[in-house]
């Protein structure tokens, strides 16, 4: 074993909590098959101590590379303090029907969580939240769309004043009366609204039933909490493919009007939707659009600019942006 290694701060801070109760101790969904209701478990220090000996083999796929750090460090910590972050994924049920992350519109589908708990989620949640200083949601489904979400959210706001939200939108409910309305104002640490695409054309083939004109009033809505420092931290995502890869110069610019910082994120093929990923996975070498997209993240603006975090295709483009990871993991790594 080597003393010195990569350190990866998530299984100390972070819980997931996903349908059906699964927990995962990291905001991506690729660590297989680990889920276990006890934070010091068994599960959890057999996973803490594998990051510890550099073994990354439970988290393929690992697209959260900016986080982690190269450390000189003599023992493993297998025990950890209570997560401070608790990531709540508990409903998948959406308004809209985003193409690549649904085959099926959710509205129709049952949420996930089994009927005799929907009303104990509170209770059930509560040992967790009472440590924890921040609450994000819905990483799942759409946050404002969902009864079982909105509750919550409004519980927890009420039931633990302390605690501040980060949530995750599609932008179309994020609206002054909705934010009123689940007690979140003056609460929230982090606002993160998914927007693919710059013109409205373009996110129409992407976001099936949404409402584009409606998330552009939202967010400048939003830009004006941020800039009235009501929200610590504003960011869009806007998920990468061979429909939307041209606008993102426009989107960076409309990201700086807003006061927001943009987060491009590669396509996770790991869903059902084989054939759909076939044609718009443009971080795939073999797509005939990649040479395009590389010209795009390599150019002086990607980058230098601190504001624009890529997250997930760096393998594939070779960004130098974060080649210092990519040297460690090469250095270390057993199954990243
Ligand atoms: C599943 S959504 C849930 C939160 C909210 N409804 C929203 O759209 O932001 C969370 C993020 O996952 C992204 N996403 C969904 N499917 C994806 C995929 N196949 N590849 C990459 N990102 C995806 C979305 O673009 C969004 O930014
Ligand atoms: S290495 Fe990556 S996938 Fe694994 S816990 Fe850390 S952030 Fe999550
Ligand atoms: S809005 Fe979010 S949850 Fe809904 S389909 Fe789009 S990416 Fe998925």
């Amino acid at each position: 074993m080597t003393d010195k290694h990569i350190y990866c701060p998530n299984p100390y801070i972070l819980a997931e909590i996903m349908p059906f109760g699964n927990v995962y101790p990291c905001s991506c969904g690729w660590i297989k098959g680990y889920y276990d209701e006890i934070w010091n478990g068994e599960r959890a220090k057999e996973f803490r101590q594998k990051l510890y000996d550099n073994d990354f083999s439970l988290c393929p796929g690992c697209q959260n590379l900016e986080i982690l750090q190269e450390i000189k460090d003599s023992a493993p910590k297998l025990i950890s303090e209570p997560p401070e972050r608790i990531l709540l994924g508990l409903d998948e049920y959406c308004d809209v029907k985003c193409i690549f992350c649904r085959a099926e519109n959710y509205k129709i589908n049952p949420n996930l969580i089994p009927k005799d708990k929907e009303d104990k989620l509170l209770e059930i949640l509560t040992p967790w939240l009472k440590n924890a200083k921040y609450v994000k949601t819905n990483a799942v489904g759409e946050v404002f769309a969902s009864k079982i979400s909105r509750d919550l959210i409004k519980d927890i706001a009420i039931n633990f004043p302390n605690i501040k939200f980060e949530i995750i939108t599609n932008g179309i409910q994020c609206t002054k009366e909705n934010i009123e309305q689940l007690n979140l104002t003056n609460r929230i640490s982090m606002m993160t609204v998914s927007l693919h695409a710059f013109k409205e054309e373009t996110y129409n083939k992407i976001v099936k039933g949404g409402n584009y004109k409606k998330v552009i009033e939202n967010l400048h809505y939003l830009s004006d909490l941020k800039k009235s420092g009501q929200i610590e931290r504003f960011e869009l995502h806007y998920t990468v493919t061979s429909i939307n890869y041209r606008e993102m110069p426009d989107m960076i610019k409309f990201a700086r009007n807003i006061g927001a910082n943009i987060r491009f994120l590669g396509l996770d093929c790991s869903r059902d939707l084989e054939e759909l990923y076939k044609k718009i996975n443009i971080q795939n070498k073999e797509h005939p659009l990649y040479n395009d997209l590389v010209k795009i993240v390599h150019s002086k603006e990607f980058l230098k600019s601190k504001d624009i975090i890529i997250q997930g295709w760096e393998y594939f483009t070779g960004l130098e942006k974060i080649s210092i990871f990519n040297k460690l993991l090469n250095k270390y790594k057993k199954g990243l």
